[in-house]
């Protein structure tokens, strides 16, 4: 499997972004473990984070023809973001909705998703685990149409 990890704004603080919330884990070191993982499950792993919409758009639009599994964190623009969302439907790749923190025990404007309606799965509240869980499930178990 060809994977694409996504992370959108502020996930590259994480590690010292509210880390009572998010974590101690460093962005570097999540996408290293998942590096290492997509490895040994015989799988290529590329990751992208940016703090712009429209640069996530661009890159979901490149992925086209060379990715089969996205694995995508939206941030804040899971809240608000119509044009990922029609870039990933664009596209039709299959995509993983992730969250770090269960956005459900958050507060109400954080409960709403342009994504989960779509998504093949949503992981939220494994912190850090969860991209190291999507991964797997991307590289193994998750069936391709
Ligand atoms: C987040 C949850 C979002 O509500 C928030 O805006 C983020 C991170 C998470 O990983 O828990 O930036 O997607």
């Amino acid at each position: 499997r060809r994977i694409l990890i996504i992370n959108g704004p502020n996930l590259n603080l994480l590690g010292t972004r509210e880390p009572h919330l998010y974590g101690k884990t460093t962005l570097k070191e999540v996408e290293a473990a998942a590096q290492a993982k997509a490895a040994e499950l015989g799988s290529t792993l590329q990751t992208f984070q940016s703090n712009s919409e429209g640069a996530i758009v661009d890159r979901i639009q490149e992925a086209l023809g060379n990715i089969d599994v996205i694995i995508i964190n939206p941030a804040a623009y899971t809240h608000t973001g119509v044009a990922i969302r029609d870039a990933l439907l664009g596209v039709n790749i299959p995509f993983i909705e992730l969250h770090v923190v269960n956005v459900h025990a958050r507060e109400h404007f954080r409960h709403h998703s342009y994504f989960h309606d779509k998504a093949k799965a949503v992981i939220c509240g494994l912190g850090a685990f969860g991209y190291i869980s999507a991964l797997t499930y991307a590289a193994s178990e998750l069936q391709l149409d």
